[in-house]
C-alpha cells in the first residue's frame, strides 16, 4: 500500500460484510440495497488489493488484526458474523463476495465440515473464512495441572518450547514461521533423537495430559527413530520430521473442549474431529516454504494402509510411505499418553496394540521395524521383575528385546542397588529374571537421569 493512501479499515470491511449478510437474509437476490452494499464491499476490497496480494482480517481475542497488525478498537461489535477470520486474495470477483454474503446471511456456514470445501463447491476460490480456535496451550495453566514438573533433557525442553511457539503463532495469526519449524527439525534430528534421556521420556508412559504441540514433537522423534531404523537418507528424514511435527496442526482449528473431551464422541463431534486432517492440509498448503509432502502427510495420517480410514480419498488409495510411518508413531504416542478419561498404555502393551493393527490399519513391516527400534522396555522406563524387584531400564539388548539391562532401585526409586542383565540364565538354562511389567512413575518427580548412562547414543 502506498504511503499516500489510507490503509484499509478492517472494522469497516467487517461491518460491510455483516450488513451484507443481514441484507441478503432479508431481501431477495438483486435487491438494490444488496447491490449497493456489494458495490461498496467490492470497491473497498479492490482498493486494498491494488498493492497487496491478500487482505487478511482476524479477530484475535477481541482485537481486529489487518494482515497480522492489530488495529485500534475492538471487534466485539461484529458479533453478527459467524466467523472471526476473513482472508480475501487478489482476483476475487463480485460474485464470490455475493456468494459469501449469502452464505453468512443464512447462517449456513457449517463449521463442522471444512469451510474451504463448502466455499469452493460454490465457486468461491479467493476468500477463506474460519472460526479461530484459541490454541490449547493458552489453557495450560488450568487445563494441565499435572504437566511434568521437570523435563529430563534440555534439548527436548527447547524443542517443546519451539513447537509451542510455532503452534501458538499458527493459531493466533495463521502464520507459521518457517525458521522456527526449520530450527525445530534441526534440533530434533541433531540432538533430541540422540539423547537417551529424551527418548526415555518420549517412549515411556506420559502421566500428564498430552497437548497437541507436545504430542507433535513426540511423534516427530518417534517417526525419526523409525525412519533411521529403515535407513532412510538424511534428506528424507528431514522431510519426515517436518511432516510429523505438523501432522496434527488441523486440531488448532477445532474447539479444545472437543479435542480433550472425555469418552465417546457423538456423530457430529466425531465428524468435526475427523476434519482435522483436511483442515491441517489446507492450512499447510497455503504456507510458503514447507515441503510439498508435509500437507500430504497431514491429510493422510489417519488413512489405513489398505486404503480406508479418513478422510475419504477414494477406495483403495494407499497413503504415501512417509504418512504410513507417521501413522505408526502417532498411534504409539497417542496410547502411551495420558488422557483425561483413561490411563496411559505401557510401552509393551502399546506395541502389542500396534501388532494387532498391522496389516489392516498399519503397514506390518513398519510396525515390526518400529518395535525393533524402540524395544519393548525403553531406556528409562521403570519396571518390575518377576522377583518383585523394582528397576530402571538402562540398556536394551538388540538380540533379546524382552530382556534389557536394568539398574535395580529401592522402592522410592532414589537409591541404585546395582545393575543386572536380565539375559542372565541360571544353571538350567532358564532366565534368572523376567521383566513382567512397566510401572508408572510415582506422583512426585523422580530424576531417572542419574541411573542412565551419560553418553549419547548414535
Ligand atoms: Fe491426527
Ligand atoms: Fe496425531
Amino acid at each position: 500500500m502506498s504511503a499516500h493512501e489510507p490503509a484499509a479499515d478492517p472494522h469497516r470491511i467487517l461491518k460491510t460484510f455483516s450488513a451484507l449478510g443481514t441484507l441478503t437474509a432479508i431481501y431477495p437476490p438483486g435487491h438494490p440495497l444488496i447491490t449497493e452494499k456489494l458495490r461498496e464491499a467490492d470497491e473497498t476490497i479492490r482498493h486494498h488489493l491494488k498493492d497487496d496480494d491478500a487482505l487478511r482480517i482476524d479477530i484475535i481475542r477481541g482485537v481486529v488484526h489487518l494482515n497480522g497488525v492489530p488495529s485500534e478498537g475492538r471487534g466485539d461489535g461484529h458479533d453478527g458474523l459467524p466467523i472471526d477470520s476473513l482472508h480475501i486474495r487478489r482476483g476475487v470477483s463480485v460474485d464470490e463476495i455475493a456468494t459469501l454474503a449469502a452464505f453468512l446471511g443464512r447462517g449456513k456456514l457449517a463449521l463442522d465440515s471444512p469451510v474451504a470445501a463448502q466455499l469452493t463447491s460454490r465457486g468461491v476460490e479467493h476468500i477463506s473464512v474460519a472460526r479461530l480456535v484459541p490454541l490449547d496451550t493458552r489453557w495450560r495453566a488450568h487445563q494441565w495441572p499435572e504437566r511434568p514438573t521437570e523435563v529430563l533433557d534440555p534439548d527436548y525442553e527447547e524443542s517443546l518450547a519451539l513447537a509451542q511457539q510455532a503452534f501458538e503463532q499458527l493459531s493466533s495469526d495463521r502464520l507459521l514461521d518457517i525458521r522456527t519449524v526449520r530450527d525445530l527439525v534441526q534440533l530434533l534430528m541433531c540432538r533430541v533423537a540422540t539423547s537417551n534421556a529424551a527418548l526415555a521420556q518420549i517412549l515411556a508412559v506420559k502421566q500428564y495430559e498430552n497437548l497437541t504441540y507436545c504430542h507433535s514433537v513426540n511423534v516427530a522423534v518417534l517417526s525419526l527413530l523409525l525412519g533411521k531404523q529403515l535407513a532412510l537418507d538424511e534428506e528424507t528424514l528431514a522431510i519426515l520430521v517436518e511432516a510429523a511435527v505438523l501432522h496434527d496442526v488441523g486440531k488448532t482449528r477445532i474447539p479444545l473442549e472437543l479435542v480433550k473431551k472425555p469418552g465417546a464422541l457423538d456423530k457430529r463431534e466425531r465428524k468435526l474431529m475427523e476434519a482435522h486432517p483436511v483442515l491441517g492440509a489446507e492450512l499447510l498448503a497455503e504456507i510458503d516454504g514447507l515441503r510439498p509432502l508435509t500437507a500430504l502427510v497431514a491429510l493422510e495420517h489417519h488413512r489405513s494402509v489398505v486404503g480406508g480410514g479418513y478422510p475419504d480419498l477414494g477406495d483403495g488409495v494407499v497413503p504415501h510411505a512417509l504418512s504410513q510411518i507417521v501413522s505408526v508413531a502417532d498411534i504409539y504416542e497417542a496410547v502411551t499418553g495420558a488422557r483425561s478419561y483413561q490411563s496411559p498404555t505401557p510401552p509393551e502393551r502399546a506395541c502389542l496394540l500396534l501388532a494387532r493393527l498391522a496389516g489392516s490399519k498399519l503397514n506390518a513391516a513398519l510396525v515390526k521395524a518400529f518395535v525393533n527400534a524402540i524395544t519393548f522396555f525403553p531406556i528409562g522406563s521403570i519396571v518390575r521383575t518377576n522377583r518383585g524387584e523394582l528397576a530402571v531400564v538402562i540398556r536394551t539388548n538388540a538380540d533379546d528385546p524382552l530382556h534389557p539391562v536394568v539398574e535395580l532401585v529401592d522402592e522410592d526409586i532414589r537409591g541404585a542397588l546395582g545393575a543386572v542383565d536380565t539375559r542372565a540364565r541360571d544353571a538350567d538354562g532358564g532366565y534368572q529374571r523376567h521383566v513382567i511389567e512397566t510401572v508408572a512413575a510415582p506422583g512426585e518427580a523422580v530424576d531417572i537421569r542419574r541411573f542412565l548412562p551419560a553418553a549419547r547414543i548414535s
